[in-house]
């Protein structure tokens, strides 16, 4: 199954994309992940991303479509993939397009996860992560066993960089700018599907299971 996740960020499709590529044994590959790991090594990529990451800005489509075709030539890409955060402009979508031509496969669906900024911004406060494996909590919402510990990996919770007040609120304008026309662009292509991202994780994770049965992706 090969999908993408489109909404705006704090939406939820990290979380989802987590429990749901596990269970469906398929890769997660995650744009913000992938940029993240880049600035904590110092890559050329990364040094050049950090500042766009920062001030919750795009880093520039070339940069970011290279390394998701590179990504999707590995070999635990061959039972399928969620890509969560990519596409995130019209160019990158076409640049998806081409590169699933060339690979000769093609999408199943899109998963917009639609869900209002007070939502988004409510998630986004209260987001923690593990520095060593990247999972994902909330103070509130999903809180981790022993506070400040991940469940998984017993290391340390820390806020990302770009959750802070400000960057979130540009974030939010640049999803509105840049990102939320590619809910057109799918359309047309009648591969958007769309769930509500204001749900809570159970509930959500419950009716997507249910979409994809219904579209005959998964077996019920
Ligand atoms: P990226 O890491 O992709 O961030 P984002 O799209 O802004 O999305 P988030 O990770 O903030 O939100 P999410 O929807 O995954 O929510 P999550 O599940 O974590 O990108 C970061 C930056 O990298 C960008 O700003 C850009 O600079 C760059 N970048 C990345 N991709 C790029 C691209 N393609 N092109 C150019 N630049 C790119 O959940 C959020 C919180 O809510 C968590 O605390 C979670 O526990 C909680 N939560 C989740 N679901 C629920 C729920 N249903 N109910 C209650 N709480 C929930």
């Amino acid at each position: 199954m090969r999908l993408v996740f489109l909404g705006p960020p704090g939406a939820g499709k990290g979380t989802q994309a987590e429990v749901l590529s596990r269970d469906l044994g398929i890769a997660h590959i995650s744009t913000g992940d992938m940029l993240r790991e880049a600035v904590g090594a110092k890559t050329a990529l990364g040094v050049e991303a950090k500042g766009y990451m920062n001030r919750g800005e795009l880093v520039p489509d070339k940069l970011v479509a290279g390394i998701v075709e590179e990504r999707l030539k590995r070999d635990d890409v061959k039972k399928g993939f969620i890509l969560d955060g990519f596409p995130r402009t019209i160019e990158q979508g076409k640049m998806l397009k081409q590169a699933m031509e060339r690979l000769k496969a093609r999408l199943d669906a899109v998963l917009y996860f639609e869900t209002s900024e007070a939502t988004c911004i409510a998630r986004l406060s209260g987001r923690r992560v593990c520095k060593k494996c990247g999972a994902i909590y909330h103070l509130k919402n999903r809180p981790s066993k022993t506070a400040g510990k991940c469940d998984a990996c017993d290391s340390e919770l820390v806020q990302r960089k770009d959750d802070n007040e400000e960057t979130v609120k540009n974030r939010l304008v640049v999803y509105d700018r840049e990102t939320k026309d590619l809910i057109d662009f799918y359309k047309r292509d009648d591969l958007l599907r769309t769930v509500s991202g204001d749900l809570d994780v159970g509930e959500l994770k419950g009716i997507i299971t249910a979409l994809f049965e219904r579209e005959g992706l998964i077996r019920a």
